[in-house]
């Protein structure tokens, strides 16, 4: 893969970045399953997924692809070309990050996994993979496979790095 195409994946996949981040900073507010349980006796997605994380995420997600479509003539060159595709591009990017998130947390809890209990794989790449699948149409397809396990990999290195940093910070109670 040249550099150029590395760049520009790593411009296409930031949308999905801050809004799977953001919520840690902005996080509060309504639980999104509102304290309900399932048959199963556990929760439906736990106290870690709230209103204005999933509202908060979602808007910074959108930002960011506006500033970045303001600021980048060639963001997203290959797939969109109007200003309103690319923020159509960042909000399905964010969209599927949250939903991806949501997704795995779900599941954390049928396996019986309490909030913030860590699940290798689960927590790095669910959000990766539900914001490439509501973002498919607009994927630099020029990346192909390679680029599809260069974000794999760089997104699982990152989402740990970062999330030591938060818990550093005090931002986030466990390092995971
Ligand atoms: N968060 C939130 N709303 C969301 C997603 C995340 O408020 N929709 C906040 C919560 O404070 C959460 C933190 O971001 O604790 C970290 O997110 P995450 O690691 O996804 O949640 P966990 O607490 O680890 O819970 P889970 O086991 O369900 O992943
Ligand atoms: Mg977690």
């Amino acid at each position: 893969m040249d550099l150029q195409i590395v760049l520009e994946l790593i411009l296409f996949i930031l949308p999905a970045y801050v809004a799977n981040a953001m919520p840690v900073i902005l996080g509060g507010g309504p639980k999104l399953d509102s304290g309900k349980s399932l048959g199963d006796g556990r929760r439906i997605l736990g106290d870690g997924k709230t209103l204005y994380g999933l509202i908060g995420g979602l808007m910074c997600g959108i930002l960011t692809a506006a500033a970045l479509a303001a600021t980048i003539p060639d963001l997203f060159a290959t797939t969109a070309a109007g200003f309103g595709t690319k923020l159509l591009t960042g909000g399905l990017l964010a969209a599927g990050a949250l939903c991806g998130d949501l997704a795995g947390s779900f599941f954390k809890r049928r396996t019986g996994m309490e909030r913030g209990q860590p699940s290798l794989l689960l927590d790095q790449l669910t959000f990766l993979f539900f914001a490439l699948a509501f973002a498919a149409p607009y994927f630099p397809t020029q990346a192909g496979i390679p680029g599809l396990v260069f974000l794999a990999v760089l997104t699982f290195v990152l989402h740990i790095l970062f999330n030591v940093i938060a818990h550093r910070l005090k931002l986030k109670s466990v390092p995971w």
